[in-house]
Formats: C-alpha cells, structure tokens, sequence
C-alpha cells in the first residue's frame, strides 16, 4: 500500500442537505487527512471541462446541469490506498448499487445526483487534483 492523493467532490444535493460534515468526518474516520479543500460553484464551462471524458455519452448534458446546480465541496484526501479507499466509502456510482453505510448509499438522491465524486487512479487523481488546485496542496505533516 501506499500513500496517495486523491480528489473529492462533494456534490451540489449532499451540500443541499447540509451534509459536508458528516462526509468529511467518514473520511477522517477511515484515516484519510484533508489537505486542500475549497467550495465553489461551478461554471458550464468547469464542470463540461472537469468531465471531459464523458463529452458525447447519453448523460454529459444532464451531469453538468446537476454539477452547475449549486455549490460543491472539493478536497484533496491523503492516506494509504486513498484512491481506493474513498472509493469504497463512496460506493458504487450507482446508488442503487451502493452498500449500505456508504455515502452514497445515505445522500445519494439519483445516478446521476450521486453525492461524490473519487478519482479512479493515481493518473486521474493527478490531472484532477491539477485542475482545482494549481497552486498545489498542503504540505504534508505527518
Ligand atoms: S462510465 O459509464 O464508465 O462512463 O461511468 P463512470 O466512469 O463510472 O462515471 C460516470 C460519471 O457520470 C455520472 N453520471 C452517470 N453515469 C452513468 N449513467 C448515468 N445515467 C449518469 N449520470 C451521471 C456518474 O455519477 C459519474 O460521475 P463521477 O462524478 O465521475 O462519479
């Protein structure tokens, strides 16, 4: 195992529900750190960008709407095995999918209104992470 960084979105309905806290603290307690974070409300142009990759599928137009809907909440988590971990703590993008005590298996409302966002490896956490945080991160202290 090793350490790694990954990014997070929590996304415009579980910031709606008043829920930042509650993910974050399922995070800390997995022993994922914070190390950057910022809210923000995303553009079209942000978010189409951010989800470049999905330009053309069925769903682009209807996930950027949700996306741009409100604010989110991004954070880089850094830990062992962090790209997997919160992978597992957020469960299956499809939520009817989820096991039960994940995030989005609790706040997630649809597919697409899923709650959170994980980077799916190191390459893509990199690229992701660049894009909300060119400045970079946080140090780490420990
Ligand atoms: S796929 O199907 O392999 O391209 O899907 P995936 O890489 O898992 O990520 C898809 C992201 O788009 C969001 N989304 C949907 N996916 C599939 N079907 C529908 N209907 C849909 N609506 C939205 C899904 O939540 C993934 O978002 P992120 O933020 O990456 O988790």
């Amino acid at each position: 195992m090793a350490v790694e960084q990954t990014l997070s979105i929590i996304k415009p309905n579980a910031v709606a529900k008043n829920a930042i806290g509650a993910i974050l603290s399922r995070f800390e307690a997995a022993g994922l750190r914070i190390i950057a974070a910022r809210m923000l409300h995303l553009s079209k142009e942000q978010a189409s960008a951010f989800y470049a990759i999905h330009q053309g599928k069925p769903f682009f137009d209807e996930l950027v709407d949700f996306m741009t809907s409100g604010p989110v909440m991004v954070q880089v988590l850094e830990g062992q095995d962090a790209i997997a971990k919160n992978r597992d703590i957020m469960g299956a993008t499809n939520p009817a999918q989820a096991a039960p005590g994940t995030i989005r298996a609790d706040f997630a409302d649809s597919f697409t209104e899923n709650a959170a966002h994980g980077s799916d490896s190191p390459e893509t956490a990199a690229t992701e992470i660049a894009f909300f945080f060119p400045e970079g991160v946080c140090v780490r202290t420990r």
